[in-house]
């Protein structure tokens, strides 16, 4: 297995960019958020501000108020500025990389917008790493989004009898760059999009949504066509996880094939 390297990413985040993946998470994880235990939710990389770390902890402890959540990041300038809103909330932070400095078994790991410059292979390597700290049934959740969360794409997966499965890739617009299938090809988790390319499951993926938009979006605005083309999509037997309200917010998962 490749180690994942040691790379400098810049701690850029904002306030709300990860607010469409806290509503996915929410809707679809409920059991596992709901779940008694120790377990923690915990945030790698939250970047130079709090924000989307105090997020995801107000947005899980709506339905587990006793859940614990740890901000786990490697610049300690991140963590000094995190540390009094952090304690205020509740939320723990620890100075660390992909390996979580032993923390107990996680039931969520979330790293978002924390694998730019790695390779394919490298990702998967930090994917290995980071399942090492799930606990069993635990979901890692790993991708990218645009600077205020406009398009934003993360791998969901569970780590099922200690290995990790890759489960779906979840896909979310905003609507505010309007919509095409193919706006999310940028924004896909670091392997995916390194892999878009003829005879790929993703790229057959993003052609088949094309085609489905293509053939239902006239006359439609960019929120009707996201829907009409995800549903067209669904009914061709394509893996197309739906949540109703969610739909409608322009979020869909695609479920990968044994996944
Ligand atoms: C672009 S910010 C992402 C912030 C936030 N997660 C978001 O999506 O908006 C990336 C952060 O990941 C941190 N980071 C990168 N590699 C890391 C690693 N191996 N372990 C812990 N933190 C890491 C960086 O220090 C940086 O603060």
């Amino acid at each position: 297995m490749n180690t994942p390297p040691d790379r400098r990413t810049r701690g850029r985040t904002r306030a709300g960019r990860l607010a469409a993946l806290d509503a996915w998470l929410l809707a679809t994880e409920r059991p596992l958020l709901e779940a008694p235990g120790e377990a923690p939710v915990v945030d790698v990389g939250f970047g130079a501000e709090p924000w989307t770390l105090l997020e995801l902890a107000t947005a899980v402890r709506s339905v587990n108020p006793s859940l614990a959540v740890v901000g786990v990041e490697r610049d300690p300038g991140a963590l000094r500025t995190a540390a009094d809103p952090c304690a205020g909330a509740g939320v723990a932070l620890r100075e660390g990389g992909f390996d979580l400095n032993g923390l107990a078994p996680a039931r969520l790991v979330r790293a978002m917008n924390v694998l730019r410059g790695y390779t394919g292979a490298e990702a998967e390597a930090a994917h290995a790493l980071l399942g090492t700290g799930l606990a069993e049934g635990g979901l890692l959740v790993e991708g990218s989004a645009s600077a205020d969360g406009e398009l934003c794409t993360a791998h969901l997966l569970r780590k099922v009898d200690g290995a990790l499965r890759p489960e779906a890739l979840w896909l979310a617009t905003d609507f505010t760059r309007g919509f095409a299938p193919i706006q999310f090809r940028d924004w896909l988790p670091r392997d995916l999009r390194r892999s878009v390319k003829p005879g790929t499951a993703i790229h057959g993926f993003l052609g088949r949504w094309t085609a489905a938009w293509d053939a239902t979006r006239a006359g439609l605005a960019p929120r009707e066509a996201f829907r009409a083309s995800a549903e067209r999509l669904a009914a061709s037997g394509e893996p197309l996880l739906r949540v109703e309200n969610l739909l409608a917010a322009g979020q869909v998962a695609w479920r990968y094939a044994g996944g």
